[in-house]
């Protein structure tokens, strides 16, 4: 707990060094005298001329109430110190991007994007989202991340500009070199590759941005810039803010309480092949899907294989197994963070069986709260970003990317734990432990024995040179940023991995 705090109040310094204690305090006083300011001249208004509806008073003021309730670090995150002045320099052209993928892909190739761009000294217009991934999301830019603030808090290092300059508009006959960057490359490929490209075509659009950017042997200024954008310059929306932190409120309301992300969704299993535990029926839907979709590529798929080499996220009967073995008891508040499990009520009952105060947004919130987010499948991940950030253990049932990127940002706000399954392992034991060759207690215990020192504390990136899928993902643990020494020398001993959650 202390090590949080400390993250929490050296956040600014990390990176530019620039906000004491003292303009802390400034800033807070003046904070603090606006808000009575404003108190003020709301009363004068309402006694005075009833000139306001009386419904959206209540509603301005709930809203400050939530930001009111938020915890220190998050009030850190939301506040903006003075922005920096702009960088002056002159770009080399524009940088157009086409992010793909949910939500947390697109997050950090976002980051990767902005540093590409202050590398290559370029002009980088806002990034496009996906909107032909599996749940089609129309969502921009600006209806997920607070865009003013994206652009304002990074132009001391790199121009942002929310649309193409007129001139580029295909309409005026201009033809944009369309590519994708080669994945995982590093600073010199951009400035020896794509830098000259700039001199020709003026405009580059990259179509594709997953792992553009190697993990390692990149510059520290360069990691430092994709941490800055990651924790501090994507914020989302103030609605989504508000709601995720109404989220956080109810349920710290009730006691502590984790997060389990159940990635037992539709396209997870259909893409994956991952049918363990499925009816017949369901499997052959699934199938049938995977065979659909063109993205996917690779048809045919031994499940039974695949979960065997740990390439399947586990099934609620299985998570709620490990949970079990791990000490987790009843009283524990669950949140699962998903979209809709797949099989649904059906899959979850088991959980439910050990685990009765299992709750997801959609049993948390009003229908009315939830229904602007509904239709928005990367609106719906980012409240359970939010969630998922701040309870006391995330558990993860697949390394996916949100899995990942949620990793990463518990770690910089002062190491929370993260429970990063072995699920190779897991389902070997639980097999075993079937099949009656392990009894309940020797399966507790090789499973506590497994995850001993697993979840999330300070340590350096595995880094495999020329392989690098098989490495730490920066965005997982960028410890550039975040261990400094000595902090890193002694890593944490986790012993009982439920205890003191
Ligand atoms: C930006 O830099 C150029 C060249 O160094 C200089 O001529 C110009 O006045 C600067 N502009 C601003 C706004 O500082
Ligand atoms: C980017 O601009 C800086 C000056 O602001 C200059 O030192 C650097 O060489 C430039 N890099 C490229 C790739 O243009
Ligand atoms: C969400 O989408 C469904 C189906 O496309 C539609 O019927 C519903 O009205 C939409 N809801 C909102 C709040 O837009
Ligand atoms: C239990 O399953 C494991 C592998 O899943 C197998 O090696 C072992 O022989 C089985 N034991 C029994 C008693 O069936
Ligand atoms: C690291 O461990 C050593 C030996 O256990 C201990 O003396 C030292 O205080 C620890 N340092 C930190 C920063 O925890
Ligand atoms: C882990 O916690 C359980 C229950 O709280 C306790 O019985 C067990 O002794 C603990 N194990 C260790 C190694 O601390």
């Amino acid at each position: 707990m202390d090590v949080r705090h400390e993250t929490s109040e050296m956040k600014y310094d990390k990176f530019s060094g620039q906000v004491t204690r003292r303009t802390r305090l400034r800033v807070w006083f003046v904070r603090i005298c606006f808000c009575i300011l404003i108190w003020t001249l709301l009363v004068q208004l309402v006694t005075v001329g009833g000139l306001w509806h009386p419904n959206l008073l209540t509603r301005s003021l709930n809203r400050r109430n939530k930001y009111n309730m938020l915890s220190i670090e998050e009030n850190v995150v939301q506040s903006t110190p003075s922005l920096p002045p702009a960088r002056n320099y002159s770009s080399n052209g524009y940088l157009k991007v086409s992010c793909n993928g949910g939500l947390n892909q697109m997050r950090a190739a976002i980051c990767d994007m902005v540093t590409v761009a202050r590398l290559l000294n370029v002009t980088l217009i806002v990034p496009e989202l996906d909107k032909t991934s599996f749940w089609a999301d129309h969502s921009n830019f600006e209806d997920v991340f607070d865009v003013k603030h994206f652009i304002d808090s990074l132009r001391d290092e790199v121009r942002i500009v929310k649309r193409l300059p007129k001139k580029f508009v295909k309409i005026y006959g201009y033809q944009p070199l369309e590519m994708a960057p080669v994945s995982w490359s590093n600073e010199k490929y951009y400035l020896q590759r794509i830098l000259p490209l700039f001199e020709k075509h003026k405009l580059i659009h990259f179509k594709k941005t997953d792992a553009r950017l190697a993990n390692n042997m990149i510059p520290l200024d360069l990691q430092k810039l994709r941490c800055r954008v990651n924790f501090q310059a994507l914020r989302f929306t103030p609605q989504i803010e508000d709601l995720g932190h109404k989220l956080v409120h109810i349920l710290r309301g009730k006691g502590s309480y984790i997060v389990l992300h159940l990635r037992y969704e539709m396209d997870m299993l259909a893409f994956s092949g991952c049918t363990h535990g499925c009816t017949k029926e369901e499997a052959d839907k699934l199938k049938r899907l995977r065979y659909a979709f063109p993205r996917w590529r690779e048809k045919d798929i031994v499940s039974e294989e695949r979960r065997l080499q740990g390439q399947c996220p586990l099934t609620p009967e299985e998570a709620s197994l490990v949970l079990v073995a791990l000490d987790f008891d009843r009283e524990t508040q669950i949140y699962i963070a998903s979209g809709e499990i797949y099989g649904s009520e059906r899959r979850l009952d088991q959980l439910r069986v050990s685990f009765p105060l299992i709750v997801k947004k959609e049993t948390l919130l009003d229908h009315e709260d939830l229904q602007q987010f509904q239709n928005h499948s990367s609106q719906m991940a980012a409240l359970d970003f939010i969630v998922s950030i701040s309870s006391s253990v995330f558990i993860p049932t697949y390394d996916g990317n949100m899995a990942k990127i949620v990793e990463g940002h518990r770690r910089y706000l002062g190491f929370r734990k993260t429970l990063q399954l072995n699920r190779r392992k897991i389902v070997e034991l639980i097999d075993l432990h079937k099949n009656n060759t392990l009894s309940w207690d020797e399966f507790s215990a090789a499973l506590k024995s497994t995850h001993k020192k697993k979840v999330g504390e300070p340590s350096h990136r595995k880094v495999m040179k020329s392989k690098p899928k098989e490495e730490d993902y920066f965005y997982a643990n960028p410890h550039e940023c975040l261990c400094e020494k000595p902090r890193c020398i002694n890593l944490s001993h986790a012993e009982n991995v439920s205890k003191n959650y």
